[in-house]
């Protein structure tokens, strides 16, 4: 359990981080997410024991480690294991001697060692890899490599500062699998820190969003789904389709978390009280689950135009509203 609070890093005048207070249980992903810049590596280094904040705590495990030092300190940093960028990793030392460097610098013996290494190969699915030297390894393997040696002190707790950024889709995905796997396993609680909202979708229990080092957003996944007013909610949604469209009219990007809104909210838009005599018509619509809520989406196009209080409407029934630009829309011009 990581518990971060009211966590402020400075360096020099220049606040990087700004009163960040943010927990992630035992068996949970919380997603960092924000632009580059933001703090979120910062942030990283402040909860893996790297960086000191310049005020507020970071308790791992119910332990405030701001407070410790030397051996406590030590100690504590055994309890969250980190994944890195590129897992950095011995070019000497085959997959197996890698994994083992936490462990020998603890002086456990050879035959513990040993059986622990192959413990964690069976977990990351590398077993036979074990004799294989890095420069043999495919950009996964090797982050797998570094998940195993993350976890080879036992900690429970993980962080993870854009791991799967620079893997191809279908590595990040059977690398998040793993970590999904780790956590229900083990019921560690994860940080991930990432810039791809296909991570917060695929994984993530809770989210928060930064941006010039405070929390412009955070919650459940499920809670951030289900707020119509979330702006964290649009990025999560399925990406939009692209839909052609003759230009007429306005277009509306309409998504729902299915639990909030009536079965029908798609078939009876039409007999909308707001809508006042425009026409609707359904340009695209899907549905897919996230984190367990099904969530879905519709491309509507209104003409003439949307009458005033009509979003507003939508709204109140649950619904997320976004118009979109016609630019993006279709490739015809507008009439009007
Ligand atoms: N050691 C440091 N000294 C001064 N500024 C730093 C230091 N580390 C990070 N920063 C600044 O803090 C800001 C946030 O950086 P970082 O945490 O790496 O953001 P992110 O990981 O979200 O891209 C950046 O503007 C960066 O230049
Ligand atoms: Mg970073």
């Amino acid at each position: 359990m990581i518990e971060i609070e009211n966590l402020t890093k400075r360096f020099g005048d220049r606040t990087v981080l700004d009163d960040i207070s943010l927990s992630v249980g035992s068996g949970e992903i919380l997603a960092v997410v924000g632009p580059s810049g933001a703090g979120k590596s910062t942030l990283s280094r402040c909860v893996s024991f790297l960086e000191r904040p310049t005020s507020g705590t970071v308790r791992v495990d119910g332990k405030d480690f701001t407070r410790l030092d030397g051996d406590e300190l030590l100690a504590a940093r055994r309890g969250v294991g980190v994944i890195f960028q590129t897992a950095p990793l011995l070019r000497r030392r085959t997959v197996a001697q890698n994994i083992a460097l936490p462990l020998q610098y603890l002086n456990a013996t050879e035959d513990s060692v040993d059986k622990r290494v192959t413990e964690l190969l069976e977990r990351v699915g590398l077993s036979d890899r074990r004799e294989f030297y890095p420069a043999q390894l495919s950009g996964g393997q090797k982050q797998r490599v570094g998940i195993a040696r993350a976890l080879a002190l036992g900690p429970s707790n993980l962080l993870s500062d854009e791991a799967t950024s620079g893997l191809d889709p279908a590595t990040t995905r059977s690398i998040l699998g793993l970590l999904g796997h780790l956590r229900d396993e083990f019921g560690l609680s994860i940080i991930l820190i990432t810039h791809e909202m296909e991570v917060v979708r695929e994984i993530a229990d809770s989210v928060a969003r930064i941006e010039d080092g405070r929390i412009i957003e955070s919650g459940s996944v499920q809670d951030i789904i289900l707020d119509p007013r979330s702006a964290l909610a649009h990025e999560l949604l399925p990406d939009r389709p692209g839909v052609p469209h003759d230009g007429q009219g306005e277009v509306w990007e309409i998504s729902h978390a299915s639990r909030n809104v009536p079965l029908d909210w798609l078939t009876t838009i039409g007999s909308t009280p707001g809508l006042d005599g425009a026409q609707v018509s359904v340009l695209s619509a899907s549905v897919e689950a996230i984190r367990g809520v099904a969530v879905g989406r519709a491309v509507l196009a209104i003409s003439p135009s949307a009458p005033a209080g009509f979003a507003e409407h939508l709204t109140a029934r649950g619904l997320h509203v976004r118009p979109v630009e016609k630019a993006t829309a279709g490739s015809t011009e507008a009439a009007a």
